[in-house]
């Protein structure tokens, strides 16, 4: 079954009050706007995009603990999309979101998993193995560029390692987060930066 960006707003203001505040509402909705702002401009599906944006983190609907990592949240996103009995990719965005280059080691600040036992490890690889489309790739720079307002990649990503610190693939996620960048530049053939003349209020 397939999600537009108006039943998946519905979801997300049915969550409102639920966790500890609405911030990742606000950071969901910051994404799923600016993601249909770039897939305008590269001639994609608009509200495609902005739905994803708007579900991805919707396994935070209950709050989450930031000490237990990625894996809770996008497991309960993902099991929550497909219990309402939406396509998978609407339910992969739930896990796909936090890694990079579509392995399981890229990710931004959280633990190592490459020897993780932890149960969820496998089925969380296999989702996020698959190729990336063009609509996860957008997710995925927009999730860097979105706290609860748009700010430029380099600054969120700045943000994260002074409030997280450095971890071991760190390195990795900050060469894959500007591969990215460079890639959807050149997708537009200008710098993404200028379909928001609002983030010059940030510099
Ligand atoms: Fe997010």
């Amino acid at each position: 079954m397939k999600l537009n960006s108006k039943e998946a707003l519905n979801l997300l203001n049915a969550c409102r009050g639920k966790a500890i505040n609405d911030d990742w509402i606000l950071h969901s909705i910051c994404i799923g706007n600016t993601a249909s702002v770039i897939a305008k401009h590269l001639n994609l599906d608009e509200d495609y995009a902005k739905t994803l944006g708007y579900i991805h983190d919707i396994g935070k609907r209950e709050g989450w603990n930031q000490y237990e990592g990625v894996l809770p949240h996008a497991i309960k996103g993902y099991n929550y999309i497909k219990s309402l009995g939406y396509d998978d990719d609407y339910a992969e965005i739930c896990i796909k979101h936090s890694f990079l280059n579509h392995d399981i080691n890229c990710l931004a600040n959280d633990r190592d998993y490459t020897d993780s036992k932890d149960s969820r490890y496998e089925f969380i690889k296999q989702i996020v193995q698959k190729e990336d489309s063009i609509y996860d790739k957008i997710i995925n720079l927009c999730d860097l560029m979105c706290s609860t307002k748009l700010d430029f990649m380099e600054k969120r990503l700045m943000d994260l390692l002074i409030r997280h610190g450095v971890y071991k693939n760190t390195h990795y996620h900050l060469l894959e987060a500007r591969k990215l960048k460079t890639q959807m530049d050149d997708l537009l053939g200008y710098n993404l930066y200028d379909l928001f003349p609002e983030l010059r209020a940030n510099i």
